[in-house]
């Protein structure tokens, strides 16, 4: 079964919109098997972030990402991936669509809430580097 990984960032943490977007992928219908929270660290964030290290604004994302607690997820459902890029909107709030996470409460490009993975092999690599194997559940909803 296909899996994403979603980090919400510090700026979603202090607005209190943890349940709020939680509650979005919850209602789509998707699974969720893995959940923390925690301080990232600097070497974490830079290799979370290698594909832009180049880019002038990879240092203060990096600060930023490990300026104050994240909430690291792991979500599973048919087509997670490319729903979740959905649901989240595009990575500018400004051009995000109403009724997406980044849309409805993002700020701007640096302050935009949430990452979710851009491409099946990219979530399997972003979930690795995040969570073990024994942090991750095998279930399936019954009800
Ligand atoms: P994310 O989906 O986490 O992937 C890369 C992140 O880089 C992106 O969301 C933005 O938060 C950030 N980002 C992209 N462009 C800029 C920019 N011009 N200035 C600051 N941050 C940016």
């Amino acid at each position: 079964m296909e899996r994403t990984f979603i980090m919400i960032k510090p700026d979603g943490v202090q607005r209190g919109l943890v349940g709020e977007i939680i509650g979005r992928f919850e209602a789509k219908g998707f699974t969720l098997v893995g959940l923390k929270s925690l301080s990232v660290s600097r070497e974490l964030a830079e290799e979370h972030y290698d594909v832009h290290k180049e880019r002038p604004f990879f240092g203060g994302l990096v600060d930023f990402i490990c300026s104050s607690p994240v909430v690291a997820m792991v979500w599973e459902g048919d087509g997670v991936v490319a729903s979740a890029r959905k649901l989240i909107g595009a990575t500018n709030p400004l051009s995000a669509e109403p009724g997406t996470i980044r849309g409805d409460f993002g700020v701007s490009v640096g302050l935009n809430l949430i990452h979710g993975s851009d491409a099946i092999e990219t979530a399997q690599k972003e979930i690795n580097l995040w969570f073990s194997e024994k942090e991750l559940l095998s279930w399936e909803p019954t009800v």
